[in-house]
C-alpha cells in the first residue's frame, strides 16, 4: 500500500509534491509526509492523519526546494504516527527514503545495524532502508541503492534522496507499482499516473527489478544490476478530469453514475456489427488450447472476488466448464491442483493487488494460462498474464469499488459467451439472445439511477440499524456478498449475506423484532424458494425489503418494502441488482457521517500480502 511520489527541476517541490499526493491519497491516509532539499539541506516534513495536516503544517513552515520526494502511508509496520511517517532519514540525517510495499527481512537487517551503531526512532520496516542505504554508501548514491536492494526481500517500490548528490532522484521499483513521468527541464515519480498527469503525459512504466535516475534534464532506466535499458515513453491520453469529481459530491457516487458508459466502453468493439456475437481479439489462445480447458480457476480479492463468483456460474451455464473460485490470499497456501489444462483467471482492478499478483505468479509457474481482467492497462497483472480484458471503466478513485466491479460482471459475459462459441456449448440463437440482451443493459442501469432518491430513503431507514442481513439464491446470494461488503466497508453497518435456504442451519437465531433483512428475488427459477426463505424471517420479525425484476408480482405480498430492476435474463440481472446496493451503502454512509470515499483502515491498492 501507499503512495510515492517525487519530483526534480526548476519549480518549488513542495506544491507539486503535494498535489500529487492529494492523487495517491486513495492508496493510504494514515500519515503523509515530504523531504526537499532546501537551503538548510534535507529538510522533512511529517503528519499523522491526512493530507491537510501535513500541508497545515506547511504551511507555517514550508519546504522550499526544487528536489523533494512524499508519502501517503497505508500503516502495515508500526501504527499511524508522525514518527513512523515517511519519510525516514538515517542518523546523519543526509539520506531520505519513502517506500511503498515490505520488507520482509527488516527485523534482521535493524538488528544488523544496530550493532554497527545505527540508531532507530520508528517501529517501521522503511527505517532501516534508509540507515541501510547511508551504510553503503561510498560516493555515489546509485551504487549504494544497488547494493542495498541486494540485501532487502520483499517488495518495495522506493525514492530516494540523498544531500551528498542534491541533483539526483533514485527510484527503484520490485514488486510495487512505480511510473516515472518525463517533463520538459523537470522529471516526476509517482505510484501511479494520476499522480503526475497535471504536468507531463510522457511515462516510462518502471518493470519489476528496474531502477531510474532522475535530475531536472533526463531519467536514465537500469536493471538493478546496473545495465542501461532503453524504452520508448508511454503517451497517457486519458483526461485527468475524468480523474475529478464532475460536480458529484463524492467519487463514488460519480463512479456510480459512470456504470452505464463503463458498461458501453466494455462492451465497446467486443460485439460485432450484428450484434450476435463476441469478438475477442485480444484473447490469444487457439480454439485447440480452448477445447483442451479441463477446469477454470478463478482467483481475486475483495469486491474483484464477488465478481468472480458471478462469472462462475456464467462460465459454467455458457461454456459448461468446471470452476473454482478461490480468495487469491488462500490460492497458494491450499496447494491448489494446477495443469497446463487449467485455465487460470486473475481479477483485479487496480492490477496490483500483491495476493493476486502471487497467485497469478503460482499459477504461472504450475504451466496454467492465464487471462487477466484488469482496469489498469500496464498494471502488474497485465503484464504478467498471458492474455488480459481490460475493463474500460476508467479510472476507479473512490476506494468502495463500484464500476470497476460491474465491468468486470461484462468482461466474465464477453469471456463466456466467447468460451461458448469456440466451444459450440451453446447454439448460436441462445448466444445472439444474451449478446441483445447485454447491450440493453446500460440503458437499464440509467432506468435505476434514475430512482437514485427511493434508494437514498430505503438508506435512512438501514442506517439507524448497527446488524442486517441480505438474503438470496444463486447469482442473488453472489450479489448480496457485494451489496453487504459494500454496506460493511463505507457505512460501518455490520451485515452479512447469507444463501436464503442455509439460515435455518444456524443463523435464523440472529433474526429478531426489527431486523432488517434485504431479500434478492430477481432469478426466476428460484424465485419460489427465496419468497419461503423470505416467510421464515418475516414470522420472526424480521422487516424485509425485497429487491425483484420489474412486471414480478408476488414479493410484494411477502415483503414489508419492494423495489425494482428492469428486467433481464436471469444470468444478467447481477449486472442490474447490484446497481441499488452500491446506493443503499453509499447513502447510508452519507446519512452516518462517514467518510464515503476514503472509508477507515483502508485504502484503494493492496500491494501488501
Ligand atoms: C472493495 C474493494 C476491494 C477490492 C480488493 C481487490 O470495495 O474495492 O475489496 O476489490 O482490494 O482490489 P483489486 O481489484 O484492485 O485487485
Amino acid at each position: 500500500m501507499c503512495g510515492i511520489v517525487g519530483y526534480v527541476g526548476n519549480r518549488n517541490s513542495q506544491n507539486i509534491l503535494i498535489e500529487g499526493l492529494k492523487k495517491l491519497e486513495y492508496r493510504g491516509y494514515d500519515s503523509a509526509g515530504l523531504a526537499v532539499f532546501t537551503d538548510e539541506g534535507l529538510q522533512i516534513k511529517k503528519a499523522k492523519g491526512r493530507l491537510v495536516n501535513l500541508e497545515n503544517k506547511l504551511d507555517v513552515e514550508p519546504l522550499n526546494g526544487f528536489i523533494g520526494i512524499g508519502h501517503t502511508r497505508w500503516a502495515t509496520h508500526g501504527k499511524p504516527s508522525d514518527v513512523n511517517s515517511h519519510p525516514h532519514t538515517d542518523n546523519s540525517q543526509k539520506f531520505s527514503v519513502v517506500h511503498n510495499g515490505i520488507i520482509e527481512n527488516y527485523v534482521a537487517l535493524k538488528e544488523e545495524l544496530t550493532a554497527l551503531g545505527h540508531v532507530f526512532v520508528s517501529e517501521t520496516d522503511t527505517e532501516v532502508i534508509s540507515h541501510l542505504i547511508a551504510s553503503l554508501y561510498e560516493g555515489d548514491i546509485v551504487k549504494a541503492v544497488q547494493k542495498a536492494v541486494t540485501r532487502m526481500t520483499g517488495a518495495f517500490a522506493l525514492g530516494v534522496l540523498t544531500e551528498y548528490e542534491p541533483e539526483k532522484l533514485v527510484a527503484v521499483r520490485l514488486s510495487s507499482p512505480l511510473i516515472i513521468g518525463v517533463g520538459e527541464g523537470e522529471n516526476f515519480i509517482g505510484s501511479d499516473i494520476p499522480a503526475i498527469l497535471d504536468y507531463t503525459r510522457n511515462v516510462y512504466i518502471l518493470n519489476d527489478g528496474e531502477m531510474a535516475v532522475l535530475t531536472k534534464d533526463g531519467v536514465e532506466l537500469m536493471t538493478l544490476e546496473g545495465n542501461f535499458i532503453s524504452r520508448e515513453l508511454f503517451y497517457v491520453d486519458w483526461d485527468i478530469i475524468t480523474a475529478e469529481k464532475a460536480g458529484f459530491d463524492h467519487f463514488m457516487l460519480k463512479e456510480i453514475h459512470e456504470q452505464p458508459k463503463a458498461y458501453r466502453d466494455t462492451m465497446g468493439s467486443r460485439i460485432d456489427e450484428s450484434g450476435t456475437k463476441v469478438i475477442l481479439n485480444e484473447v490469444k489462445m487457439t480454439a485447440e488450447q480452448v477445447k483442451s480447458i479441463q477446469q477454470v480457476h478463478i482467483i481475486a480479492c475483495g469486491t474483484a472476488y464477488h465478481a468472480g463468483l458471478v462469472g462462475k456460474s456464467i462460465i459454467e451455464k455458457l461454456a459448461r466448464i468446471p470452476v473454482e473460485t478461490d480468495v487469491a490470499s488462500e490460492y497458494r497456501y491450499r496447494s491448489p491442483i494446477i495443469t497446463p489444462n487449467t485455465l487460470v483467471i486473475v481479477v483485479s482492478q487496480s492490477g496490483e493487488t500483491a495476493d493476486t499478483l502471487a497467485a497469478l505468479r503460482e499459477a504461472k509457474r504450475c504451466g496454467a494460462h492465464v487471462v487477466a481482467i484488469t482496469n489498469v492497462v500496464g498494471s502488474s497483472v497485465a503484464r504478467e498474464a498471458d492474455d488480459v480484458i481490460v475493463t474500460w471503466a476508467g479510472p476507479e478513485i473512490a476506494v468502495a469499488s463500484t464500476k470497476a466491479y460491474t465491468s468486470q460482471l461484462i468482461a466474465f459475459y464477453l469471456f463466456g459467451l466467447y468460451l461458448a462459441q469456440t466451444l459450440g456449448s451453446q447454439d448460436g440463437e441462445y448466444i445472439a439472445s444474451v449478446v441483445t440482451e447485454l447491450k440493453e443493459l446500460p440503458a437499464k442501469v440509467e432506468q435505476i439511477l434514475e430512482q437514485g432518491e427511493a434508494f437514498k430513503d430505503w438508506a435512512e431507514q438501514v442506517a439507524s440499524h448497527n446488524n442486517l442481513f441480505f438474503i438470496g439464491r444463486g447469482l442473488d446470494y453472489a450479489v448480496a456478498l457485494e451489496g453487504s461488503l459494500k454496506l460493511k466497508e463505507i457505512s460501518y453497518i455490520h451485515s452479512e449475506a447469507y444463501p436464503a435456504g442455509e439460515l435455518k442451519h444456524g443463523t435464523l437465531a440472529l433474526i429478531e423484532e426489527g431486523i432488517p433483512v434485504i431479500a434478492l428475488a430477481t432469478q426466476d427459477d428460484l424465485f419460489e424458494k427465496t419468497v419461503s426463505n423470505i416467510k421464515e424471517v418475516k414470522a420472526r420479525g424480521a422487516y424485509v425489503f425485497g429487491l425483484h425484476s420489474e412486471g414480478e408480482t408476488e414479493l410484494v405480498k411477502a415483503v414489508d418494502q419492494v423495489f425494482s430492476i428492469p428486467n433481464t435474463l436471469p444470468l444478467l440481472s447481477p449486472a442490474l441488482s447490484v446497481i441499488p446496493l452500491q446506493l443503499l451503502a453509499y447513502y447510508a454512509s452519507l446519512a452516518r457521517g462517514n467518510d464515503v470515499d476514503k472509508p477507515r483502515n483502508l485504502a484503494k491498492s493492496v500491494t501488501v500480502e
